[in-house]
């Protein structure tokens, strides 16, 4: 397996390697370049100037002090008849320079004179002409040389500096590469290790997550897949172990009351005070599976909702109606207040067991001569159902937890109500599958109000 951090690190490496070498040969040639040419300009103005002095004055005399002056300087002067007889020279002619001068038999040189040999690499000499004149005349010429083994010096070292500084910049080059390349394979790594580990099952992962660029997000990501695990196994954990506790104490009741049944004679009142415990024992058992069922297949998406448009406020009524005994009896009263003609896009029978929840919850909280009402207002895009009530309340803390699987607030007491703290679970997921919302305010022994909201849709 081709590991990513090489290919990076390549693919880097080849870049940088491909931008410093483009860059390093510009810059060797243009300074080459630059060098030589200079030179060469410098040589024709020095030819020119000579060649000034000499057409004002074109006698020995001049001649012999033009040819002193550049006898002590790097450059050489040949100065030449019209036939390119050698008049004076500062140094020195050797054969090649005669020969270069005598192809000046054959060229009409310009009177700015020119460059005659540029060959710096192959040639000894660089070499330029101005042709002497005056009116019109051409009286001689002024050639001049310049050695080019310093310019060749010159390049040679100018190279050597230059592979100098390119091993420096290769060297530097690969040590950024395997930085770089570490520092972006090596988070991709880290998070590479630790899905393996979340696919195994070990939720224990730790990733640095201060990065403040793309990698850091998607550490982030990971490190929040891996608590969210985490607390997905606690809750199982807990939820599986309250559920054991749940069935266990209904079924230990059956047992009990089934073997004292048992017992040899049992009069007749008691034999039926203990069945009928024990079918209400049974039938607490059996709406504790059915809820249990029911937000399973909502977990599994198979819980079916069939929307229907409904007017609210009859609705509401309905259910209050059927409600109402159980509430009198308890001292409770209860009522609903209502516009007609709001309409709602609700499951009746599903949406129908959210409203009776919260109302049986209201009222096993409350205390008798209170009040419990239902209200309904429309907002905005909204419609607003509350129920409110004057009983217990729930504490501060507990409420954010109202809405988990089988908690209750005060276990004991709910065992005895009969509840088994699943109902605001079902009914906030039934609430949520419709589209609405549902919030809770409760003040300690004042009341609590639930608020639903649900979007005005069509069907
Ligand atoms: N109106 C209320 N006033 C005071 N406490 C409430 C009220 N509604 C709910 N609670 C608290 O929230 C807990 C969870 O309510 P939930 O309806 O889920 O369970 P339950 O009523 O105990 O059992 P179930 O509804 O499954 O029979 C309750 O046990 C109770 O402590
Ligand atoms: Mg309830």
């Amino acid at each position: 397996m081709k590991k990513l951090s090489f290919k990076i690190g390549m693919l880097f490496f080849i870049f940088i390697l491909f931008i410093e070498s483009m860059l390093f040969f510009l810059l060797y040639f243009s300074i080459v370049n630059e060098r030589v040419q200079s030179e060469t300009d410098n040589l024709l103005a020095r030819g020119m100037s000579h060649r000034d002095v000499l057409e004002k004055n074109f006698d020995t005399e001049t001649i012999k002090h033009v040819a002193l002056m550049e006898s002590e300087a790097e450059t050489m002067v040949v100065i030449t008849n019209e036939k390119f007889e050698v008049l004076k020279a500062s140094n020195e002619v050797n054969d090649d320079m005669k020969q270069l001068i005598l192809m000046g038999n054959f060229v009409d040189y310009s009177h700015h004179g020119m460059t005659i040999e540029s060959e710096w690499k192959r040639e000894p000499f660089l070499a330029t002409v101005s042709p002497i004149r005056t009116d019109n005349n051409i009286k001689g010429y002024v050639f001049m040389f310049l050695k080019t083994q310093p310019i060749r010096d010159m390049i040679h070292n100018l190279s050597m500096e230059f592979f100098i500084v390119g091993v420096l910049a290769f060297v530097i080059s690969i040590i950024a590469t395997i930085f770089l390349s570490k520092f972006i394979t090596g988070p991709l790594i880290q998070m590479k290790k630790a899905t393996e580990k979340l696919s195994k099952g070990e939720s224990d992962v730790m990733l640095d997550t201060y990065r403040e660029d793309e990698l850091g997000e998607l550490s982030r990501s990971i490190q929040k897949l891996s608590d969210d695990l985490d607390q997905l196994k606690k809750e199982r954990t807990e939820f599986l172990s309250s559920i054991s506790h749940e069935l266990r104490t209904p079924l230990t009741y059956l047992k009990g009351y089934a073997d004292v049944l048992n017992r040899p004679n049992l009069s007749v009142k008691e034999r039926e005070e203990f069945i009928t415990i024990i079918q209400e024992e049974a039938s607490n058992v059996n709406t504790l599976v059915k809820d249990l069922f029911d937000l399973a297949r909502m977990d599994q998406n198979e819980f079916i909702i069939r929307k229907e448009q409904v007017e609210c406020c009859e609705f509401l009524q309905e259910i209050v109606l059927r409600l109402k005994p159980a509430f009198e009896e308890k001292g409770v009263s209860l009522h609903c207040f209502c516009k007609k003609s709001i309409f709602i896009t609700i499951d009746r029978i599903r949406f129908g067991q959210v409203i009776h929840n919260f109302l049986d919850n209201a009222l096993k909280y409350s205390r008798s001569d209170t009040h419990v009402q239902i209200k309904v207002l429309k907002e905005n895009q909204q419609i607003r159902i509350q129920i409110s009530d004057q009983g217990d309340g729930i504490p501060k803390s507990d409420l954010p937890r109202i809405w988990d699987r089988l908690y209750r607030v005060d276990k004991s007491r709910s065992r005895a109500t009969g509840g088994s703290g699943l109902g605001l679970t079902i009914a906030k997921e039934i609430i949520e599958k419709h589209g609405g919302e549902v919030h809770v305010k409760s003040v300690l022994g004042k009341g609590t109000t639930f608020s639903i909201y649900m979007p005005i849709e069509g069907l």
